[in-house]
């Protein structure tokens, strides 16, 4: 018995040295240590064992089982070690490598124009506010003081979905919706999308972008206008700037004017940049005529304010000096890496 228990033992430990693999390390421990296994039969065969050599060859069996099982356990162990280690040399990571290039990209240029003027009218004290880009004719035009028959409802220049309803030509009807809310006073400006049926070209196109701005309080004068834009279009292109109030009529105020600045460029002098005039004009502006305070429910005995509008893209292109708007849109990233 006891040379059995030792051939046995013999046996199925160098047949775990030479396994080589989990799997047939399992296959070795069933035919062994299993319920059909090769030490279980001996067990079985106790019963012709003199009763007095039971609990030596019981002890014998015990010890077999255990070295097997230890040396099961010890290539086990070897096993998934050398596993780990191949799997951690073929996943090495070479540190050295130069980095693959990130390419994020940025902020487009009327992005970055319309932040600018954000920045400047928020330190103002002024809020941002918006309005939709399918308006009512009536916000857009008639509460406007723009008449049925004005010039600037010609079907050539307004987007109509019907009667009623427009793509809206300006961000002014933003005014409009801001004055009807009632709360006083108002310090807002309104960046958004606008619509007019223009041909593309390098200064047009069917869909561009404008700044409103509205200041409604007791004792707005043109004085606070001036100064406010004065303050803006110096922040905006240099301390130096001078700026130049042109009149100019607009329905919806009164007085109007169209506001110039020195050009940036050539300080005043005259250059490609402003066709040789020095001046360049950037925006429109005026005194919220009294009819539209009322129209909007607003006393214009009590309250008065101003307006003024910007159109972006030109903000844009002055400050980047760009001569075609069309770049703006064309997403070609050689163009727009540039800002
Ligand atoms: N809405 C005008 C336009 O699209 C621009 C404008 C002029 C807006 C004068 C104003 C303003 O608020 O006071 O041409």
């Amino acid at each position: 018995m006891k040379e059995k228990l030792k051939a046995i033992r013999d046996e199925a430990i160098t047949k775990i040295q030479q396994s080589g693999s989990l799997d047939k390390l399992n296959e070795i421990r069933v035919a062994y240590l299993g319920k059909k296994g090769e030490l279980t039969e001996v067990l079985k065969g106790m019963k012709s064992v003199a009763p007095e050599d039971r609990p030596k060859v019981g002890q014998l069996v015990n010890e077999t089982r255990t070295a097997i099982e230890e040396k099961l356990e010890e290539l086990k162990t070897q096993l998934a070690k050398a596993a780990r280690e191949a799997q951690l040399k073929s996943e090495v990571i070479d540190v050295t490598l130069p980095a693959k290039k990130n390419n994020v990209g940025h902020r487009h240029p009327n992005t970055i124009a319309l932040e600018e003027v954000e920045r400047i009218f928020i330190g103002m004290g002024y809020e941002v506010v918006e309005g939709p880009e399918v308006e009512y004719d009536y916000y857009n035009f008639e509460a406007l003081n723009i008449p049925a028959n004005h010039p600037a409802k010609d079907e050539q220049d307004t987007f109509y979905i019907n009667d009623q309803i427009v793509l809206r030509t300006q961000t002014s009807p933003v005014q409009v919706r801001e004055m009807e809310k009632g709360k006083l006073p108002i310090r807002m400006i309104a960046p958004g999308r606008v619509f007019r049926s223009d041909e593309v070209d390098a200064t047009h196109s069917p869909s561009f972008h404008q700044i409103e701005g509205l200041v409604i309080d007791k004792n707005i004068t043109f004085a606070d206008l001036k100064g406010t834009l004065e303050q803006f279009a110096k922040e905006l292109f240099g301390e130096h700037t001078k700026v130049k109030f042109r009149p100019h009529h607009f329905p919806f105020t009164e007085p109007s004017a169209e506001v110039d600045v020195t050009c940036f460029k050539c300080g005043g002098k005259g250059c490609r940049m402003c066709k040789g005039e020095g001046w360049i004009e950037i925006l429109g502006c005026g005194m919220v005529h009294p009819r539209v305070l009322r129209m909007s429910g607003i006393n214009p005995e009590e309250y008065s304010g101003f307006a003024f509008g910007v159109g972006l893209e030109r903000i844009a292109l002055l400050k980047y000096e760009i001569d075609d708007m069309r770049l703006l849109y064309e997403n070609d990233s050689r163009f727009l890496s540039q800002f």
